[in-house]
C-alpha cells in the first residue's frame, strides 16, 4: 500500500472512531441521562470530526453525528405517503368511559383471550407526530402527520434531533440493560416507528423569554414551538431548537427473526435499538384494572412534575394479535383510547384590564394577571373577549378570578370570586375613545364588539404589520411586535409596503440594532419577497381572507392583478369562496390606496404573481391519487404526452410496463402486447372516454 493510501485509511478509521464515540456519548447524554465526559471534552471530539469531514468531503456521511448541526435548506416540503394511514384516538373523559371501553373490548374477545388481556398505559405527549423510517438500520425518511395519508418530508430537520437515532441499533446498543432480551439486535431490514417530537416546558419558556425580549414575537405553547421548529425550511434553524422525541409505536417491522408479539415487548425492543422510550410507560393485567384506574387518577397531578407537556393518557391493548383482531371503528382504533385531562383551572388576582386595538380596529379587553402556573406554563395575561363579557360576569379590577387554559386555547378568565372581595375592587368600562389614537370608538351592536374606525390609527397599523410579518403570512424572521411598534412610532412605516422601504441608516442608529440584528432583519425582509402570493394576500389582512382562503384564491388566479380585476361573481364561483368573502375582497380593492399598495409592493420586488404551475397534487383529494396507469395504442383525441399530463394533473402516475401494480391500462387503437398482458393479469382496461369519466367521478 502506498503511504498516501495508508494515510487515507487511517483518516477513514479515525473518522469512524470519532463517530462511534460521539454517538455513544450523545446516547449517554440525551437518552440515558448518564454522561461520562464533560461538555468540553465532547466538543473536542466533535470539532475534530467536523474538521476531518471538512477536509475530506468524500468521507462525509448522512448519518454522521455532524449532520445534526443541520444546514440543509429546502424550497418547500415534499409530500410523502405514509405506509399506513395515521389514525387518531378516541377520547375518554372519565373513569366510567374507561370502564365502558374495557367492556366493549371484552365483548369482542374470546374467554381465552380475555384471560390474557393486558394494557399498556402511556403519557399522551403533547407535541407533533413524527413518522420515522429505517432501512437496514439507517434513518432514511422522517415525516409529519400531515393529513394522515400524506405527511411532509422533514428528514433533514429530524436528523438534527439528538434523541432520534440515525443508525440502529446504535453501535453501543444498551444490550446490557436488556440482557434478557430475546430479540436479535441486528438491524431490521425495515422499520417504521411513530412518535412525538416535543420541547420541554423549561426550554420553551427560556426561548420565548429571549425571543420575546428581542422581537415581541413568541410561540403560544411548547407544542407550537416544537411544530414551528420542525417545519423550518433551513435545518440549521431546527438544529438550534431544543427538540426532543418520544417513540411510542412500531408501525412496520420487517426482517427480524422473532418479532415482538406484544406492544410492551416492542417498546423494550425499540429501546434496545436505541430509541427514546418514555420511562413512565406501565403495563397492567386486566385483573389489575383498578390499579390502572388509580394510576390514571394520579396522573392528574403527576403530569405537572414532568419536564414535558402531557395532555392525556393513552391506554393500549398489549397483545398485537388482539390489537389486530379488534381493529378500527371509522378512524379510531378499538384497541386504544386517550383519557383526556380536564382543562386546568387556577385562581389568581386580576391586576388590571388593558384594552388592545386589533388590526381590524376591534377593541379587546385583556386581563393583566398576577403570574400563575397553569398546566406547567406561566400565565400572566388572558382574554376577556369583549365589553359584555366583563359586564355580564361582573369582573372587576382587583378581583380574585378563575383562569382556565385548555390545550392550545389562549387562557381565559372564567369568572370572578366575589366572596373574596375586599371592597376596593373597581368595576370596569370600555373606554369611549381609542386608547391609541384618541378618536371616538363605535360600538357594533350585532357583534358586541367596539371598534376604532380611524384607518390611520397607529395601533391598528402596528397590529396589521405584526400580522403581515407573522408566521402564517410573510413570515419575516427577526420582525415581531416590537419592531412593528417601533417603526410605526418612528414614522418609518406608514403603510404595509413601507416594510420594504425601511431607512436602514436611521435604524442602524437606534439602540439595539447592531450589525448582527440589523442583518438578520434585512435578510428576513429580503427573503420574504419571494413568498408565494397567497402569503402576501394573507398579510394584507382583508376581512375573511386568512391563509386558507388566500390559498384557494391564488390557486385559481395566480396573481394579485387578476384578483383585483375579478368581480364578485367570478370570485364566488371559486370552490370554497362564498359571497361574503367575494364581497369583502372586491370592497378592499375598490379603494385606491389599497390598489396603490399592491403597486408599491411590486416596485419593491415583492412577488405579486405566482408561476403558473400544474395544479399542486393535494394529498388524497384527487380522483387518481395512488393510481398507476400504463398507456398503449393510439387514443382518439389525446397524444400520449397529453394523456400522461391529464393523468398526472388528476393525481395519478404513469409507468411504461404493465405489472400487478398497474391500476388501469389506458388503451387506444392498435394496442399490442401490453393489452394482452393486462388482460392476463386481470387489470381493468380504459378507453379515453372512460378515463375522462373516471376523472370527473
Ligand atoms: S398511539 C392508532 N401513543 O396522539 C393511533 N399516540 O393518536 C395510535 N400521541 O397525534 C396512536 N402520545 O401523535 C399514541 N403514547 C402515545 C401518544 C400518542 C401522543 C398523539 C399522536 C397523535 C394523537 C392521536
Amino acid at each position: 500500500m502506498t503511504p498516501e493510501k495508508q494515510e487515507d485509511r487511517a483518516i477513514a478509521e479515525r473518522i469512524e472512531e470519532l463517530r462511534s464515540a460521539i454517538r455513544e456519548h450523545q446516547h449517554r447524554y440525551y437518552i440515558l441521562d448518564e454522561p461520562t465526559i464533560s461538555d468540553a471534552e465532547f466538543d473536542v471530539l466533535f470539532r475534530e470530526l467536523q474538521a476531518l469531514e471538512e477536509e475530506h468531503p468524500a468521507l462525509r456521511s448522512d448519518d454522521s453525528p455532524t449532520v445534526r448541526v443541520g444546514g440543509f435548506i429546502s424550497e418547500r416540503f415534499e409530500k410523502t405517503q405514509h405506509p399506513m394511514p395515521m389514525l387518531s384516538l378516541g377520547n375518554a373523559f372519565s373513569q366510567d368511559d374507561l370502564v365502558a371501553w374495557r367492556e366493549r373490548i371484552k365483548r369482542l374477545l374470546t374467554e381465552d383471550q380475555q384471560a390474557d388481556l393486558a394494557y399498556v398505559v402511556e403519557p399522551k405527549f403533547d407535541g407533533l407526530t413524527v413518522v420515522l423510517h429505517y432501512e437496514n438500520g439507517r434513518f432514511t425518511l422522517g415525516a409529519t402527520r400531515g393529513d394522515g395519508l400524506y405527511g411532509e418530508n422533514i428528514t433533514p430537520n429530524l436528523r438534527t434531533v439528538q434523541s432520534i437515532p440515525l443508525q440502529i441499533p446504535a453501535a453501543f446498543a444498551p444490550t446490557r440493560q436488556v440482557a434478557d432480551m430475546r430479540h436479535d439486535l441486528r438491524p431490521p431490514t425495515r422499520l417504521v416507528v411513530r412518535g412525538e417530537a416535543y420541547v420541554d416546558k423549561a426550554d420553551f419558556e427560556a426561548f420565548n423569554k429571549q425571543r420575546g425580549a428581542e422581537e415581541g414575537r413568541t410561540y403560544a405553547n411548547p407544542r407550537n414551538f416544537a411544530a414551528g421548529s420542525l417545519r423550518q425550511l433551513n435545518s440549521a434553524i431546527s438544529a438550534q431548537r431544543p427538540l426532543k422525541a418520544w417513540i411510542y409505536q412500531a408501525l412496520i417491522l420487517e426482517g427480524v427473526e422473532k418479532p415482538p408479539t406484544t406492544h410492551w415487548e416492542s417498546l423494550a425492543y425499540l429501546k434496545a435499538l436505541g430509541f427514546p422510550i418514555c420511562a413512565e410507560n406501565q403495563r397492567f393485567g386486566d385483573d389489575e384494572f383498578d390499579a390502572l384506574l388509580a394510576r390514571i387518577a394520579e396522573w392528574d397531578t403527576l403530569r405537572h412534575d414532568l419536564p414535558y407537556e402531557v395532555d392525556g393518557i393513552v391506554i393500549k391493548v398489549d397483545s398485537l394479535a388482539m390489537q389486530e383482531q379488534l381493529g378500527f371503528t371509522g378512524k379510531d382504533p378499538r384497541w386504544a383510547i386517550a383519557y383526556k385531562f380536564a382543562a386546568e383551572e387556577v385562581i389568581t388576582k386580576l391586576l388590571d384590564i388593558v384594552v388592545k386595538v386589533g388590526r381590524t380596529g376591534a377593541l379587546t379587553p385583556n386581563a393583566v394577571l398576577e403570574p400563575v402556573e397553569v398546566s406547567g406554563v406561566t400565565v400572566q395575561a388572558a382574554t376577556l373577549h369583549n365589553e359584555d363579557y366583563v359586564r355580564d360576569l361582573d369582573i372587576r379590577v382587583g378581583d380574585t378570578v378563575v383562569v382556565v387554559r385548555a390545550g392550545e386555547v389562549i387562557p381565559k378568565v372564567l369568572r370572578p370570586l366575589p366572596e373574596l372581595r375586599s371592597g376596593d375592587e373597581v368595576p370596569w368600562e370600555m373606554p369611549t375613545v381609542c386608547p391609541a389614537c384618541g378618536q371616538s370608538v363605535v360600538r357594533n351592536a350585532e357583534e358586541a364588539a367596539t371598534y376604532c374606525v380611524n384607518s390611520a390609527c397607529p395601533a391598528r397599523l402596528v397590529r396589521l404589520v405584526e400580522h403581515f410579518v407573522s408566521r402564517g403570512a410573510m413570515d419575516i424572521e427577526g420582525f415581531g411586535f416590537k419592531q412593528a411598534e417601533l417603526f410605526v412610532q418612528k414614522g418609518f412605516i406608514r403603510d404595509l409596503a413601507d416594510i420594504y422601504y425601511l431607512p436602514w441608516e436611521k435604524i442602524a442608529e437606534l439602540e439595539g440594532y447592531k450589525e448582527k440584528r440589523l442583518e438578520k432583519l434585512r435578510n428576513g425582509i429580503e427573503e420574504s419577497k419571494q413568498r408565494p402570493v397567497s402569503r402576501l394576500l394573507t398579510g394584507l389582512g382583508i376581512r375573511f381572507v386568512g391563509s386558507t382562503v388566500a390559498e384557494l384564491l391564488m390557486k385559481k388566479l395566480f396573481s394579485l392583478e387578476k384578483l383585483m380585476a375579478a368581480d364578485e361573481e367570478t370570485l364566488a364561483e371559486i370552490d370554497g369562496i362564498g359571497p361574503k368573502i367575494a364581497e369583502s375582497v372586491v370592497q378592499f380593492f375598490a379603494l385606491e390606496p389599497n390598489r396603490a399598495l399592491v403597486d408599491k409592493f411590486a416596485s419593491a420586488g415583492v412577488r405579486i404573481e405566482d408561476e403558473i404551475v400544474e395544479q399542486e397534487v393535494e394529498s388524497g383529494t384527487k380522483p387518481f391519487d395512488g393510481l398507476t396507469f400504463v398507456i398503449t395504442g393510439t387514443l382518439p383525441s389525446m397524444s400520449r404526452d397529453e394523456a400522461k399530463a391529464f393523468i398526472e394533473a388528476h393525481g395519478g402516475k404513469t409507468t411504461g410496463s404493465v405489472s400487478k401494480k398497474t391500476s388501469y391500462l389506458l388503451a387506444g387503437e392498435k394496442a399490442g402486447s401490453k393489452l394482452a398482458k393486462a388482460e392476463a393479469l386481470d387489470i381493468p382496461i380504459l378507453s379515453e372516454e372512460a378515463l375522462r369519466a373516471l376523472a370527473t367521478g
